[in-house]
């Protein structure tokens, strides 16, 4: 059984361990620095076990001790946003979480899979990335499965059309400027203008981007979970069960879309080593700029970062 610690028993930590039980085949640690927290959602889940049918191995702890061995640990501790604020606003406070966190899951899993889901996730993943001094392959960001599957939905919604036929495509940073791919997004392999005028394609693009922000706005405190938390779910599966599915993901980037130092949106190969492949896709003029834009806003918001990322 694999091993897969969750760090951060707020609401996307503790529904991340809730899809992990259901999916099944892993033992799960969820652990957080609130005395109590852990423990309390972890029994919850349990007593919840026999009720649904689910057989779950799980503990809630404080203690990083119980996390060691770790095949995948998901980073979800952090502050979640708030109306009105940025994922970019974030970042001061969640790098110093997410700086100690990292340090302390390294030291008792040095052969673990991070899957980060702290925002602003391709900052934080490529903080994560510096601090663990994992290879590339094993620091992975949470962002494309979320934003396309939200595409999928509002597609779904719009055409009437199971989203079982919808495939999507959401590369770039996991913010305002993310990069929905109407060109390689399809409905049973035929393209989205054969089912959709431009108007909707359009908003559905801008429906896409503006995905976490408009559940912010309903909730007024905190943030989505439901769906980020199946989407980590899905990547640890993919890992634990060696299944090469192609997800966009965040990663490091050395060369890549001609991007260098940075985390960013690609697709790629998930499997029993994480990143098994890098996917490139050729891109027309626009889509390029659309990228470029993605990128100079994840840099500008690594530009608050504050102490350098290696300390
Ligand atoms: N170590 C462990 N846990 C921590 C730490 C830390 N150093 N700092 C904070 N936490 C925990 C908090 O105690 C809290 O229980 O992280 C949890 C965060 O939970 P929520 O406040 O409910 O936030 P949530 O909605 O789960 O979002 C967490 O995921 O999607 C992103 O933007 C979101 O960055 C945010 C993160």
């Amino acid at each position: 059984m694999s091993k897969v610690s969750i760090i951060g028993a707020g609401f996307v930590g503790s529904t991340v361990a809730h899809w992990a039980m259901i999916s099944g085949g892993c033992q799960i640690v969820l652990l957080d620095v609130v005395d109590g927290l852990a423990k309390g959602k972890v029994l919850d889940l349990i007593q919840s076990g026999p009720i649904a049918g689910h057989a779950i191995d799980a503990i809630g702890t404080t203690d990083y001790a119980d996390t060691a061995d770790s095949e995948i640990v998901i980073v979800t501790a952090g502050v979640a946003r708030k109306p009105g604020m940025t994922r970019e606003d974030l970042v001061s406070i969640n790098a110093g979480i997410v700086r100690d966190v990292v340090q302390r899951v390294v030291e008792k899993s040095p052969n673990a899979i991070l899957i980060m889901m702290t925002n602003p996730l391709d900052t934080m993943t490529y903080l994560a990335h510096q601090v663990s001094g994992l290879p590339r392959e094993r620091v992975i960001g949470q962002a494309g499965v979320l934003d396309g599957g939200r595409m999928k939905t509002f597609i779904a919604m719009e055409t009437g059309i199971s989203p079982e036929n919808i495939h999507t495509t959401v590369l770039g940073g996991h913010g305002d400027e993310m990069v929905p791919l109407v060109r390689y997004s399809t409905i049973a392999g035929m393209p989205l203008t054969y089912f959709l005028s431009q108007e909707q394609i359009d908003h559905i693009v801008a429906r896409t981007r503006d995905g976490g922000a408009e559940i912010v706005r309903y909730l007024k405190t905190g943030s989505a979970y439901y769906a980020p938390g199946a989407s980590a779910c899905k990547m640890a599966q993919a890992i634990i069960r060696n299944q090469h599915h192609i997800y966009p993901a965040s990663v490091y980037l050395q060369g890549e879309y001609g991007l260098n130092d940075i985390c960013f949106g690609v697709p790629v190969v998930l499997g029993k080593n994480g990143i098994e492949r890098i996917i490139e896709i050729d891109l027309d003029e626009e889509e390029k700029t659309m990228m470029r834009k993605s990128a100079d806003l994840i840099r500008s918001t690594m530009a608050h970062l504050g102490q350098p990322a290696h300390s």
